[in-house]
């Protein structure tokens, strides 16, 4: 699809990857950091761990984070919405946060629905944020043709990705791969408010992980790990809840090849996304997994990683049990976290609202 908005002219702002950091750099201590997750398709993923998760809890003690769970977002597909689901699994998206390691007392964690300002700011930036800029999202592209119809709200949908961010003064959002073209967006849209209204928001850049910012499916790694492939077919995704029973079935049939190739950069793509969980699991280097599988069949690959994910999983999956069983905590951890929330964004809303002429 192409603009439709005269114009719109390109995205403002520096060449494309001039928003993301090299994976390796380090961020400055105490940047603030935002992120978030939608709550669909039930639970999280070892894609959204590796890309995600594992990032944000890595860094919790150096910087001033602020982490969502990004349930207006999951209205973006109202076909695929059951609201008594949303509700429960939003919760169970927030223990999951938790039970990775996220720190309630070192972190905001917060749904974005509790909040009136995600969605108000988001008005705001639709206005600036020219249609062509929303036709070349490749998320958009790809879930627009998968679809007979689209909701306006699937189109826009990086916009409120974009009011979440900014909102906060973010300077860094930890990330998949996949995200980055959406947050390059939130960049321009934040230029281009400048531009239009004056210096109002931070400029915020991408962090994707070194090694993993793309997880691919077990029984296609040609596409990317994903929640709603995962919800139609056992064996595409590591479940982060899945049972060591499941873990080996899915983990055991993972898609190879018939050779014996276990070198990253001459290995099958399969080959190579096994290699990769384990190498980040393990936390090992290139040549310590090189070295470790050279000559080995695929079997004892497999293994390495059964036994690493089970290993990384068992943990995780005690903590998120504790948690669930105490609904009320949870809420009240979150009702706190949307007041800490509210209490940063509402500021930035109103800096934004005075910018362009409107409220009390
Ligand atoms: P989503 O599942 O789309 O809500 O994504 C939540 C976070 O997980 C985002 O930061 C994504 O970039 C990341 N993510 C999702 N799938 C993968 C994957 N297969 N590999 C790496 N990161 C992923
Ligand atoms: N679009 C993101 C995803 O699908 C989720 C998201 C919404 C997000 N708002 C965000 C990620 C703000 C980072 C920052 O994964």
């Amino acid at each position: 699809m192409t603009s439709t908005d005269p114009t719109a002219g390109s995205p403002g702002g520096s060449p494309a990857n001039a928003s993301v950091a090299a994976p390796d750099e380090t961020v400055p201590p105490r940047a603030r950091v935002f992120s978030g997750m939608k709550p669909t398709d039930g639970v999280l993923h070892l894609g959204n761990y590796l890309g995600a998760l594992r990032g944000w809890v890595a860094h919790q003690d150096e910087r001033d984070s602020v982490f969502c769970v990004v349930d207006l977002h999951a209205l973006t597909i109202p076909e695929a919405v059951d609201p008594a689901e949303l509700r429960s699994t939003t919760r169970a998206i927030a223990a999951l946060y938790f039970a990775c390691g996220l720190d309630p007392e070192r972190n905001v964690v917060f749904v974005q629905s509790h909040l009136t300002e995600h969605a108000e700011c988001t008005w705001i930036l639709n206005c600036v944020t020219p249609l062509g800029w929303l036709h070349r999202m490749t998320q958009f592209k790809a879930q627009a043709e998968a679809r007979e119809s689209v909701g306006s709200g699937l189109l826009t949908y990086p916009v409120l990705q974009a009011a979440d961010i900014l909102l906060y003064d973010t300077e860094v959002v930890p990330v998949g791969e996949d995200q980055v073209q959406h947050i390059e967006l939130t960049r321009d849209i934040a230029v281009r408010f400048n531009r239009l209204f004056g210096d109002t928001f931070v400029l915020p850049r991408a962090v994707v992980p070194k090694a993993a910012a793309r997880v691919m499916g077990l029984d296609d790694p040609l596409a990317k790990m994903s929640k709603s492939i995962a919800a139609e077919r056992a064996g595409h995704a590591i479940g982060l809840l899945d049972s060591p029973a499941v873990l080996k079935k899915a983990i055991m049939s993972a898609v190879t090849d018939s050779g014996r190739e276990t070198r990253f950069e001459h290995a099958s793509p399969g080959v190579r996304n096994l290699l990769t969980i384990y190498q980040v699991l393990a936390d090992a280097k290139v040549e310590q997994v090189e070295e470790r599988f050279a000559g080995e069949g695929y079997g004892t690959l497999k293994k390495a990683v059964l036994e690493v994910v089970v290993e990384t999983l068992t943990p995780i999956q005690a903590r998120d049990a504790e948690l669930m069983r105490d609904p009320a905590e949870l809420d009240a951890i979150l009702a706190r976290g949307a007041e800490q929330a509210r209490a940063m964004a509402a500021p930035t809303l109103a800096r934004v609202k005075a910018a362009v002429g409107v409220g009390a």
